[in-house]
């Protein structure tokens, strides 16, 4: 399929979007796309044609938390899980974050663009459209610098929209196992300059958990980044309560995201500070854990709750968004609806963005999927599988027959 100018997309079955005002649903209607964005809906005519043969349409979804540049997989942490070891545990020993550093910092740039790149294949090829990507896997200013690099080269080069996310406060590296707050100065010293000068990364996350950085670390990182343009969010609250959600509502983070362990008076400061949760089920689910996050509980407190995949190596290799929308019904009691508008719109709110994607409007980005399904319901019910006939991205097909 060529890159036309219009498009109209005729014959829509069913046509799926969400807002902030949930999930709407329009029988036999038409998407005519002009110049990469929606022109009308209902109307028009183009002199190119895909007819969707009465099947269902959504937008694509927003993957609004991923760790994709990293060199090696760690199936072995995968078998020690099944031997009964938890991540914890086996993040003591030395696994975990820390054992993806030699990779990247060792890697080429062409060797991880090439890595990268073909996950972002996999990503549109499941419905993604626009991914959140984050470095954290360099650990020092030149092999951070290098990883968000990737993601700028790799945005450039694939069709998929990547939304680049400085995480040098992911763990600590080996260098610096005795003495934390040594990190956190060249952090703040060197490392969040360094990325500010390059201006590629957008925002500025942190690993706020026992073990990791403690909540007074996270903020000086966090407002330090803010000095420098970068917009915060964290991973806040992940296995043990550590006030991560409070100090999200303090800065101001665009998200929280985890939250499995959140208690009351941090979900009270994410509704007052109006800060996303992001929850991320795969995650749960990869590391055999029991207690999802509780997004009822959120919901019911006015949170926006976003969904993502948190794919990475480590603690959960999931790509797929529709997998992430079975999790979120089956085991965190959100229904359908509710999942689907936080795979989609809320994921863009959760990047500052839900003004440009994450639903089918006038003026928005034509980032649409075309089903082989006739209803939201089939979406998490296919489980893994994916009966996708087109992703179009930016107006254009760009994955299909
Ligand atoms: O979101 N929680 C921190 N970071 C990742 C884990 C990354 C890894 O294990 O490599 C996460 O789960
Ligand atoms: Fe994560």
């Amino acid at each position: 399929m060529k890159n036309y100018k219009s498009i109209l997309l005729s014959n829509i079955g069913r046509l799926i979007t969400a807002n902030f005002d949930g999930v709407q649903s329009v029988e036999d209607t038409s998407i005519l796309i002009e110049n990469g964005r929606i022109a009308s809906i209902g109307e028009g005519q183009s002199e190119h044609t895909i007819n969707c043969g009465g099947k269902m349409v959504t937008a694509g979804f927003v993957d609004s938390h991923t760790h994709p540049v990293f060199y090696n997989k760690r199936d072995e942490e995968y078998a020690i899980r099944l031997a009964g070891a938890s991540y914890e545990e086996i993040a003591d020993k030395g696994g975990g974050i820390v054992s993806s550093v030699d990779g990247v910092r060792k890697a080429s740039k062409e060797e991880l663009i090439e890595k990268v790149s073909s996950r972002m294949d996999r990503f549109i090829s499941m419905g993604t459209t626009t991914i959140e990507a984050k470095s954290g896997y360099g650990l020092d200013t030149d092999s951070e610098l290098k990883s968000l690099e990737v993601i700028d080269s790799v945005n450039q080069l694939h069709d998929i929209d990547m939304v680049p996310t400085f995480m040098g406060a992911h763990a600590f590296p080996k260098e610096f196992f005795d003495n934390h707050d040594a990190y956190v100065d060249i952090i703040c010293d060197e490392v969040i300059p360094a990325v500010a000068k390059q201006g590629i990364a957008q925002f500025n996350d942190v690993f706020c958990e026992e073990g990791y950085f403690t909540v007074e670390q996270s903020k000086r990182v966090l407002k330090t980044g803010q000095k420098y343009g970068l917009k915060p969010r964290l991973h806040a609250d992940e296995f043990v309560d550590s006030g991560a959600a409070e100090l999200a509502g303090e800065v101001g983070a665009f998200s929280a995201d985890h939250l499995m362990a959140v208690s009351e008076s941090g979900i009270q400061a994410l509704a007052e500070k109006d800060v996303v949760a992001t929850l991320l089920p795969g995650t749960t689910f990869f590391l055999r854990k029991s207690s999802y996050a509780p997004a009822r509980k959120l919901i019911e407190a006015g949170i926006t709750v976003a969904l993502a995949t948190d794919f990475n190596p480590g603690s959960c290799y999931i790509q797929s968004m529709p997998f992430i929308m079975t999790l979120a019904s089956m085991h965190m009691g959100m229904t359908v609806e509710e999942a689907f508008q936080s795979a989609t719109y809320n994921g863009a709110k959760a990047l500052g963005l839900e003004n440009e994607i994450g639903s089918i409007e006038v003026g928005k980005r034509a980032d649409l999927i075309l089903w082989e399904l006739d209803s939201l319901l089939d979406i998490p019910y296919y489980v893994l599988n994916h009966p996708i006939r087109y992703v179009i991205k930016n107006g254009n097909v760009v994955f299909g027959p």
